[in-house]
């Protein structure tokens, strides 16, 4: 299998994801009001944010390079290529999810006034991005990561929203999301107002950059979290791997990037710096659904401020070897090399 068709699997595996969250919202939000009465939101103001110099690179960084953005919002191509290669202008969406009753569409999100989010205001984007609310007012599908983004900083929201606006308009013609009752429903549950100021951590603690990095605007989590049988996030295994990537047969699952013995204890600084930049622990090749081609632009102090947060999370022992044949793991409930020795 090529990189690019493995790469494009992000797309299959975030597809899976999605119904692993349509599960876990099925038993999560069974009870509230919320179903009835739709979504909890604020009102939209009509706050603009000023476009500068510094905004445009720090959302460019943001986006490209960090949230990724585009890694839902725009079709890959699917012939050989080492990084990243679009088919379709960046932002332009793509369908993640497409079965009989049930379609997730991740929308374009360039600036066209008909197919993108050219009419919307700077505060109804934000309010996407941070508070799950559609410029109709309607929950978004969660697999718009919108649970981690509410903790996106104000200034590299307005960064964000600044980038978003300054890329050139590209027109799409995607079907709509469409999901069925009663999750249509239940997903009411998940949006919920940001009505305080929200400030970045401190970029010289280095660790509590990096927490705001991993599970805030990286959302590393929602890759290597598993969850369990319900699509449930299990929280004693945070950032333990396991979440399986399927594509033309081959699956990959993903890292224990915790320092656990059998996550990534063994790294030091400079091992990560180079996983990061190159896609290899050492000799091996990652599979490229690890996005390292469009994290490998990030700053040496962003990833060490990464670095230096996984190093302080709660280390969990949970075996996971691509490179071995798939057992089944009674931590996971997934098939993947070593499972059966957990
Ligand atoms: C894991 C995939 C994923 C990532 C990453 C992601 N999105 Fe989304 N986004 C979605 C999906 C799916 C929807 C549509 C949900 C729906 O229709 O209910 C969406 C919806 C949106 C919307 C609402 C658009 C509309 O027309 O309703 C905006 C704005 C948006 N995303 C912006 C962003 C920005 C900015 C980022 C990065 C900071 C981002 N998204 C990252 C999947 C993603
Ligand atoms: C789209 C899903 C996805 C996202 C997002 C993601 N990863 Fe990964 N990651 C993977 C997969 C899949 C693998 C396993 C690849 C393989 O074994 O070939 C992996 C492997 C890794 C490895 C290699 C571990 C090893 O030695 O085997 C590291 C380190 C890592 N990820 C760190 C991160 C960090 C840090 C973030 C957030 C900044 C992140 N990942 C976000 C999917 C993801």
């Amino acid at each position: 299998m090529s990189a690019v068709s493995r790469r494009l699997a992000r797309g299959a595996g975030y597809a899976l994801l999605s119904v692993a969250v349509l599960l876990a919202l099925a038993i999560t939000f069974t009870v509230g009001w919320r179903p009835l009465f739709g979504p909890a939101k604020r009102a939209t103001t009509d706050q603009k944010f000023a476009s500068t110099p510094e905004r445009l690179q720090r959302g460019q960084y943001l986006v490209e390079h960090v949230a990724l953005c585009y890694g839902c919002h725009t079709r890959f191509d699917a012939k050989g290529r080492d990084t990243a290669v679009f088919v379709a202008p960046k932002g332009s969406g793509q369908v993640m999810l497409n079965q009989a009753d049930f379609r997730v569409v991740a929308p374009n999100i360039t600036p066209d006034s008909v197919s993108g989010i050219g009419n919307w205001t700077d505060d109804e984007i934000g309010r996407a991005i941070r508070e799950g609310i559609g410029r109709d007012g309607r929950a978004l599908f969660p697999m718009m990561p919108y649970e981690s983004f509410r903790n996106i900083a104000d200034e590299d929201l307005a960064s964000i929203v600044v980038y978003l606006r300054s890329q050139p308009a590209a027109q799409s013609n995607l079907p709509r999301t469409k999901v069925p009752f009663p999750v249509s429903r239940l997903i009411n549950s998940a949006p919920r107002p940001v009505n305080a100021p929200v400030a970045a951590p401190d970029p010289n603690n280095a660790v509590a950059y990096g927490k705001y990095l991993v599970e805030t605007v990286a959302h590393c989590g929602g890759c290597h979290t598993p969850r369990d049988n319900h699509g449930q996030p299990l929280p004693h295994m945070a950032l333990g791997g396991g979440n399986p990537f399927s594509e033309s047969g081959v699956t990959v699952v993903t890292a224990n990037i915790t320092p656990d013995p059998s996550g990534i204890s063994y790294y030091d600084q400079p091992t990560f710096l180079q996983v990061m930049r190159t896609g290899h622990v050492r000799g091996r090749k990652l599979n490229a659904m690890m996005p390292w081609w469009a994290y490998k632009d990030m700053t040496d102090a962003d990833l060490n401020a990464v670095f230096a947060y996984l190093r302080t999370v709660p280390a969990v022992r949970h075996r996971i070897d691509n490179t071995e044949p798939p057992t089944l793991c009674r931590l996971d409930g997934q098939k993947h090399g070593l499972g059966d020795k957990n």
